[in-house]
């Protein structure tokens, strides 16, 4: 079936589409309805069906003769090691793994936060939630306390996951004062603790609440599956939203596997026994589905690299571990091509490796520019695929459907939607604009399984967030263009979320770390174009009045507020103090016409700003022509 035909059917005929899809996996239960609209505009895939989504990613694997297949391959630069579990062996500690969170008193529907570095423990912990239907959050190593604080208030959790420390480059970064602190933060000081630690930075002194990982498991035996119902919440991800308040991603256990095993197929066009990797983290939602589950689940060999595109050891990181691994299929961000690009423009490293196994990279997370597309098909000589998601989706919403059918590639467009998403581009009003204008790309409902159902705890938010804009539709917060030829162009966010390095990030969280600064009155924070990382953020200050400061200390230590408060991937380029921020006469400060000052980009006086001498002051601290 050609994509054209695919797509329209799954359009068309929904139910059939994904009802057949979904036989494919093993299921304790049928479901009862493939899609459930009864509570429309709130939908659920296979309602009344039962489902274990680890028995679908290693068991059942082992028992139709994959047990000695390598499951996961642990490629760790960091610490000079690589270690391979077979389908049996993560069966099997996973297993163990899953009757320690119950030893501990995990069981259905509680939630486990996962503060991990890239280490198979972390891969084994997911896993065993899921093995007894418990909820992981995991929360990105590269987030400070107070954010992994928020996480664990609105979370709940019965039990946090952690280590001693994470490895970034040649950096050691410990873990456990910033684990103890967001605990504290979170009025849970007493939180049961599994701690794996690491040769790297043994743990000396342990917390009254906290027991060694080995310890927990020594006491262990392996348990059973537990069936848990096709709606049941698999995971919750926390995403940055428009306020500094993260939301909480819930993703459903059924419809998320099915999704997921299609998708590795159709959309990536690998078979199980394939090498696939995902250059990503596992605190982000691409590691979430596609280093752990969507691998697994399709009888693949996964890899968890616990390194950098470069630096560990240099630019060729990724060309060995693509010769070393056989690697068929590679998943990255392209800040990852544009950092080996700026260290090897030429490709010399890349001479010396045999990457014959390679035969598609894709690229997501962030826009890709058409020169790195360019410049990573020109060095790689297979093609190269932007596609274009989010943690609300889970799974590709627009890609080059590589295993229905390869579409001609357009530099700069994640190609088309994918089966399952009815993607429309609506203007202001919700119209649907003609073809080749640009407007906010939403999906018409419902949207296929996998996607989120709700927000964790706050059905409210996530009506107001993504349902309310137009009836009928789901606003992705991207803003774009359907071309005459059907192909999507993704140009921008359409609220204040930025994306550094493929790392979505929250301008109102950087704000109200900045706030917390004694002389600071208002601020206001901007993503501005940056070579290597797409966006960085830029901050702006007013002080209050009367505050003796010295410029460059007070720099320094709101940069230092930021790291500490929100995480260092988000450490600011600079900060720039001024005396007014430029606001509409409502008061609403007009961020995106600063964005477009500090890009050198043209902007259109709004016609409700308060002061226009105000953007004249932002230009010159920027060091551009006032407008
Ligand atoms: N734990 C702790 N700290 C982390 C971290 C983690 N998991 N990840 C990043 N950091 C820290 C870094 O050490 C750095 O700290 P520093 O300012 O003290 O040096 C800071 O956060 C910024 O890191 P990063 O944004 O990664 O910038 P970089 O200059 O170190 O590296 C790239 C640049 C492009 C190589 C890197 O960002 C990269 O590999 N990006 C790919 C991103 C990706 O895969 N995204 C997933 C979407 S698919
Ligand atoms: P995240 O939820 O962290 O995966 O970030 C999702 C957001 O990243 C999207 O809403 C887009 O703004 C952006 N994004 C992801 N992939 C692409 C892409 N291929 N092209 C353009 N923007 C992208």
């Amino acid at each position: 079936m050609n994509y054209k035909t695919m797509y329209k059917r799954s359009l068309d005929a929904p139910e059939e589409f994904w009802g057949e899809i979904a036989k494919d996996l093993t299921w304790d239960k049928p479901w009862e309805k493939v899609l459930d609209d009864t509570d429309a505009p709130f939908y659920q895939w296979f309602t009344g069906g039962e489902f274990n989504t680890c028995y679908n990613a290693l068991d059942r694997h082992c028992e139709t003769g994959r047990s000695q297949q390598v499951a996961l391959i642990y490629d760790s630069p960091v610490t000079g090691s690589v270690r391979t579990y077979t389908y049996a062996e993560l069966r099997d500690q996973v297993a163990v793994f899953a009757n320690v969170l119950q030893n501990y008193g995990v069981a259905r529907g509680d939630r486990v936060i996962v503060y991990m570095p890239m280490i198979p423990q972390a891969v084994i912990a997911m896993l065993a939630c899921a093995r007894i239907g418990a909820i992981h959050s995991v929360v990105f190593g590269g987030f400070a306390a107070k954010e992994l604080a928020t996480r664990v208030t609105d979370a709940g959790p019965k039990l946090v996951i952690s280590a001693s420390c994470g490895i970034e480059g040649k950096k050691v970064i410990p873990y456990l004062h910033l684990l103890d602190e967001a605990l504290e933060l979170a009025g849970a000081a007493d939180l049961t603790r599994i701690l794996v630690s690491r040769p790297e930075l043994p743990i000396e002194k342990l917390h009254p609440s906290a027991v060694l990982w080995e310890d927990a498991v020594a006491q262990a035996q392996p348990v059973d599956c537990v069936p848990v119902s096709a709606t049941d919440p698999l995971y919750i991800l926390y995403t940055s939203g428009t306020t500094g308040e993260p939301k909480g991603v819930v993703r459903p256990s059924g419809g998320h596997a099915v999704a997921l095993q299609w998708s590795m197929q159709h959309i990536y066009n690998v078979q199980p026994g394939d090498v696939y990797w995902a250059a990503s983290d596992i605190g982000w939602v691409v590691g979430h589905s596609y280093i752990v589950y969507a691998p697994l689940l399709h009888g693949c060999t996964t890899i968890l690299y616990e390194g950098k595109p470069v630096g560990t050891p240099d630019a060729s990181a990724f060309w060995r571990v693509i010769e070393q691994h056989k690697v068929k299929c590679l998943f990255t961000a392209p800040t990852a091509f544009r950092a080996i690009r700026r260290e090897d423009p030429a490709g010399e490293l890349l001479k010396a490796h045999d990457i014959s196994s390679l035969e598609t990279l894709f690229l997501a997370g962030e826009r890709c520019d058409p020169d790195t597309l360019h410049w990573a098909e020109d060095q790689l000589g297979v093609p190269v695929i932007d596609h274009w998601w989010q943690t609300e989706s889970g799974w590709p919403m627009a890609a080059n459907p590589m295993g229905i059918e390869q579409l001609a590639v357009k530099a700069g467009s994640p190609t088309v939607a994918v089966p399952g998403y009815d993607i429309r581009v609506l203007d202001d009003e919700g119209r649907e604009v003609p073809r080749g204008q640009s407007g906010n790309i939403m999906v018409k409902l419902p949207l296929p399984p996998g996607n989120l159902p709700t927000l964790w705890g706050n059905q409210q938010r996530f009506y107001d967030a993504y349902l309310s804009r137009f009836e009928g539709y789901y606003l992705t917060g991207d803003a774009g263009v359907v071309d005459e030829e059907g192909y999507l162009w993704v140009m921008s966010r359409i609220d204040d979320v930025i994306n550094v390095a493929g790392h979505r990030l929250s301008t109102g969280a950087l704000e109200e770390a900045l706030i917390t600064n004694v002389n600071v009155a208002e601020c206001a924070v901007i993503g501005v174009a940056d070579k290597l990382k797409g966006e960085m953020p830029l901050g702006f200050v007013v002080l209050n009045s009367g505050a003796a400061v010295d410029e460059g200390e007070l720099k320094k230590s709101l940069i230092d507020t930021v790291r500490s408060q929100v995480g260092p991937i988000a450490t600011p380029r600079d900060i720039h103090i001024v005396t007014r921020l430029p606001k509409t006469r409502s008061g609403k400060i007009l961020r995106g016409t600063m964005q477009k000052i500090a890009d050198g980009k043209p902007y259109k006086l709004p016609a409700t700003i308060e002061d226009p001498a105000v953007l004249g002051e932002i230009a010159v601290s920027l060091g551009k022509q006032e407008a």
